[in-house]
């Protein structure tokens, strides 16, 4: 094992997973009640990294630091972009140089993908090739959301292009968001601008035939999108559900897989899962059901409710008899008034209180 440092891209904004996005960063999403970015930090520290550097801006340095993800015995270190300039996937990279040092080769990687894979065997395959940056690739149905590669039977990627159109995708093989980069990568990057390693950095050493590939077949999700983010809880949920000590149902029923906090308040006759994902602090009232749903921690839940299909932000308040549809999203702090309907889709804002049924989707944060 030589490479021994990661650096964890972090400073991204998250629009799609709005609003949840406004108050969290995306390495901070619960993964079955388990920061993200504490999934990768386990796996690292697993495959032999002592020292992860965090490269965010400050707001998502803040979050972190608040949040205090178990570090999993790695030494953590922050490189924040300037205020004024986020720096990009390239740029945090320049960025870290001194942090990096240029003695051995050494893992990148975007902080908002869940990743089974082995760092390991990314690094060997790195050390046998003499690239200078190898990238651990998957095969996706559609390529055009991600980076593109084209490879050669040795490896070699001929050509990397970012997010194409679908007549210009040379394969279904993406970029995973994780790399073995040799030092010399530094001398690619300009210092103290903003840059994208996939547009300006990937396609030159392609061109002088430095970048490789590496195919992974274990799970591999990007949570960029709120359905993404319930399936992965899905998944990670179907995954660990042996491992999960389950809190003894008294006078409600628990219908697995389930994953909840051990000081979840739950009302009788209330049925929890399958696929409900109850964060901590949580209470629910009597005769309320709620399945295939992610709901972060503090939420109050009334009696009766039907929740099914949804997210439901920290904090947030959901009155008496209230039925939130498949695909809703409710903001942190947000509040649902007694007797209240919304249907599939509908999205509310952070701290809005909700008064009247909701039922079109649009327009409502
Ligand atoms: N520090 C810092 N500064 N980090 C940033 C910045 C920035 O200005 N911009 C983005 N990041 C971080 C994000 O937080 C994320 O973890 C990572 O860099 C990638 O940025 P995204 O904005 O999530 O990119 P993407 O998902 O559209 O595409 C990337 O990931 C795909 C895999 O999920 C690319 O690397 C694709 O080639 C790849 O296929
Ligand atoms: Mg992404």
């Amino acid at each position: 094992m030589t490479c021994l440092k990661a650096l964890i891209l972090a400073g991204g904004f998250a629009t799609r997973l709005r609003p949840l996005s406004c108050s969290r960063p995306k390495t901070l999403f619960p993964i079955v009640n388990k920061p993200l970015l504490e999934w990768i930090f386990q796996r690292l520290a697993n495959d032999g990294v002592t020292e992860a550097i965090m490269a965010t801006n400050a707001l998502t340095q803040f979050y972190i630091k608040q949040q205090a993800p178990s570090k999993h015995g790695l030494k953590i270190k922050f490189s924040v972009d300037p205020a004024k300039t986020p720096l990009g996937t390239g740029g945090p990279i320049k960025k870290a140089e001194k942090l990096i040092g240029h003695d051995e080769p050494f893992i990148v990687l975007n902080g908002d993908i869940f990743a089974d894979l082995s760092y390991r065997e990314l690094i060997s395959a790195h050390n046998k090739t003499g690239a200078l940056a190898t990238i651990a690739l998957c095969k996706v149905e559609d390529p055009c959301r991600y980076g593109v590669a084209e490879l050669s039977e040795d490896n070699h990627i001929k050509r990397f292009i970012e997010k194409p159109t679908i007549d210009k995708a040379p394969s279904n093989l993406i970029n995973a968001g994780v790399y073995v980069l040799s030092p010399k990568v530094f001398d690619y990057i300009p210092a103290k601008k903003p840059v994208s390693i996939e547009r300006e950095v990937f396609p030159r050493l392609a061109e002088e035939g430095k970048l490789f590939g590496h195919r992974i077949n274990g799970l591999w999700i990007d949570i960029g999108k709120p359905g993404e983010f319930l399936q992965t809880n899905k998944i990670i949920l179907d995954a660990e559900a042996k491992n999960l000590k389950l809190k003894r149902a008294k006078n409600f029923e628990l219908k697995t897989p389930v994953a909840i906090e051990k000081d979840a308040m739950i009302g009788e006759n209330s049925v929890i899962g399958p696929y409900a994902i109850l964060g901590k602090n949580i209470t629910v009232g009597k005769n309320s059901q709620i399945s295939n749903s992610v709901i972060f921690p503090y939420v109050e839940i009334g009696e009766a409710c039907q929740i099914e299909g949804a997210l439901i932000g920290e904090g947030a308040k959901i009155g008496k008899h209230v039925k939130i549809g498949s695909g809703c999203i409710i903001g942190d702090l947000a509040k649902i008034k007694d007797n209240l309907t919304l249907s599939e889709g509908v999205t509310v804002c952070p701290a809005k209180e909700v008064t009247e049924n909701i039922l079109n989707p649009k327009g409502n944060c």
